[in-house]
């Protein structure tokens, strides 16, 4: 697709995981000029840190500061720890630019936030003037947005899932759905952590947060049908990838041609989303691609739909999908300058 004009953009966090993903993405994407690169302090060349890079013609890496980001970029992706990301993105938005915020800071109001994150929360006009950014069932409201709170990793797993099945009105308040969902080890950024080390996570797996994830609020809040979620987030030992089991009891069964139809009608034109009966996705399936794959699978004996999704969680679940918030935002196709396809095998 041919574009008409080129946007600066910048990306702050650009030494994480999140935002060497984004820099990675939009080096491919024709209507970018990348202008500006921060993170906590000045740094060598980014393809220094990510060899991955090298060849990359990027700006140099600064130390953040807030009227220097706005003067060097239009639109800013700000992909730093939750507690600090969203009031330096308020803070760059108030300045004029339009923002992309992939912290959790934006996606719930206050008091909700407080519950589930060890932080204050955001001020208030920031937070309401943020659009939830997935991309599938928001995109409209993103045309005119100048800030969007990019879903959090787990939730886009779920809720691209769910969402078909909650519009229809079959998930309500009575009914509680479980969620068993597992991480690559890079959902956790790049800072060391014992944990996080090869002889710790190598021939491992276990639950962690049980009970107290912060994405179930915002499940919850976006399903909006009162049905609460039982999610417990593992640790896979790989480095990307979300893989989400949903299960949800359905006394008596539902209609699988309904349940077709619903999952059809919601992502019908929808090119990154690929949902279909009787199919089991797969982690590598969708390593290094923006898309989702979903499957679900009736189980008359338990009378349970189960209903299974799965994302790379630096790209659907971060860059990629905030890549195609941006396009949203420029009023670009959705798809321009995502990869279509994963890397296989
Ligand atoms: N990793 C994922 O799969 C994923 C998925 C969805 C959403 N997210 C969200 O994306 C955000 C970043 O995650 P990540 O995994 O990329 O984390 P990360 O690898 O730990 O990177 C954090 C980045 O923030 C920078 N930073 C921290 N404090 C800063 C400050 N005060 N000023 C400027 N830069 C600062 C760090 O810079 P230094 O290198 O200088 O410390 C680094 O570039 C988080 O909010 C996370 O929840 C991550």
């Amino acid at each position: 697709m041919a574009v008409q004009s080129v946007v600066r953009v910048g990306v702050v966090g650009a030494t994480g995981y999140a935002g060497a993903e984004l820099v990675r993405t939009l080096l491919a994407h024709p209507g970018v000029r990348l202008t500006y690169l921060a993170a906590s302090s000045d740094g060598p060349p980014l393809s220094e840190t990510y060899p991955n890079l090298q060849g990359a013609d990027l700006p140099p890496l600064e130390a953040f500061a807030v009227d220097r980001a706005a003067q060097a970029a239009d639109c800013l992706f700000v992909a730093l720890p939750s507690g600090t990301s969203g009031a330096i993105s308020a803070e760059l938005w108030r300045q004029g630019c339009r923002v992309i915020d992939l912290s959790g800071d934006l996606r719930l109001p206050g008091p909700l936030y407080q519950q589930w994150y060890p932080h204050a929360p955001v001020d208030p006009a920031a937070q309401t003037a943020a659009v939830y950014g997935l991309t599938e069932w928001f995109g409209d409201a993103l045309a005119d947005a100048s800030l969007v709170a990019n879903p959090g990793c787990y939730a886009t797993a779920v809720l691209l899932a769910l969402l078909p099945l909650a519009r229809a009105g079959w998930l309500t308040p009575q009914t509680p759905v479980h969620v068993d969902a597992k991480s690559g080890v890079s959902g956790a950024g790049r800072s060391a952590k014992l944990p996080y080390t090869l002889a710790e996570l190598g021939d491992n797996l276990y639950a962690y947060k049980v009970g107290l994830h912060q994405h179930t609020p915002e499940i919850e809040q976006v399903l909006g049908t009162g049905t609460r979620v039982l999610l417990t987030t593992q640790l896979l030992p790989m480095i990307r990838g979300i893989y989400a089991c949903m299960y949800i009891p359905w006394r008596n069964g539902p209609d699988l041609n309904a349940v077709a139809e619903a999952f059809a009608r919601s992502y019908a034109g929808k090119p990154f989303v690929h949902a279909r009966p009787a199919f089991v996705p797969q982690l590598k399936a969708v390593r290094g691609s923006n898309t989702c794959h979903i499957g679900w699978h009736w189980d008359e004996r338990t009378e349970t739909l189960l209903v299974m999704s799965a994302i790379d969680n630096l790209q659907k679940g971060a860059a990629g999908q905030a890549v195609q918030n941006f396009n949203r935002m420029y009023r670009w196709s959705e798809t321009l300058g995502l990869s279509a396809f994963a890397v296989y095998p």
